[in-house]
């Protein structure tokens, strides 16, 4: 499984030949100009919910590539009317899909579209592939609901918010990362705005701390799992 940060919230994830983008906000995000959506593989793009901030390239990589749409049943039916293919989903639900199975975990947030229509709820996603298990966990507080996670997944990789102000901060991403029982994080959702910057090296230090791993990667980098 390879995963590649677009800045933001937006990630590739690759198993074997499969293309999966996840909340792609790339044209709006100047510090990901580099970027060319034009350019971006995708099989499948996973949405968390409907703010702008996770959902303003999905309607043109869609059309461009072809791509389903895996999110909630209003975002899957707002995109529909676009003409773009989904599969709906709702908290709580798994499907197998050809890379492996996806199930729709909650979050504590908001989803209004960017006109104010309603985005239904909010989640995150956690994917079993065929041999690595990841949580995404999209825009959330801590919750204790992360903690029925690790009764059925054992989870290689959490990706956690980490900004603080609209998600979870540095403090609460560590305690995300114990209720998931996954010390392996990459933190997402930081440094985009002003309201979300973080020291980095601060933020890597207490992760140390509780001998935990803070991954940080660069815009257009990855690692593999
Ligand atoms: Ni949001
Ligand atoms: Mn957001």
């Amino acid at each position: 499984m390879k995963i590649t940060f677009y800045g933001h919230a937006s990630l590739g994830i690759q198993v074997d030949d499969v293309h999966i983008l996840v909340d792609p906000f790339i044209t709006a995000n100047p510090k990901a100009s580099a970027i060319d959506i034009e350019q971006l593989k995708a099989d499948y793009i996973l949405v968390t919910h409907a703010h702008q901030d996770h959902i303003v390239d999905v309607e043109a990589i869609a059309k461009h590539t072809g791509a389903v749409v895996v999110s909630n049943f209003e975002i899957v039916s707002h995109f529909e009317k676009l003409g773009i293919e989904g599969h709906p989903m709702n908290h709580g639900g798994t499907w197998d899909f050809e890379f492996g199975s996806v199930k729709y975990v909650n979050a504590i947030h908001t989803s209004s579209f960017p006109d104010g229509s309603y985005g239904g709820q909010p989640g995150g996603f956690v994917i079993e592939g065929e041999r690595k298990n990841i949580y995404i966990a999209g825009d959330t507080a801590l919750t204790y609901d992360m903690k029925l996670i690790p009764l059925q997944t054992k989870l290689d990789l959490a990706i956690l918010p980490i900004g603080d102000n609209f998600t979870m901060g540095i403090d609460d991403a560590i305690l995300a990362s114990d209720f998931v029982e996954c010390d392996k994080v990459l933190g997402y959702h930081y440094d985009t705005f002003g309201y979300i910057e973080i020291d980095h090296e601060v933020a890597k230090r207490k992760f140390f701390e509780k001998n935990k791993d803070l991954m940080l990667l660069e815009i257009g980098d990855f690692i593999e799992l």
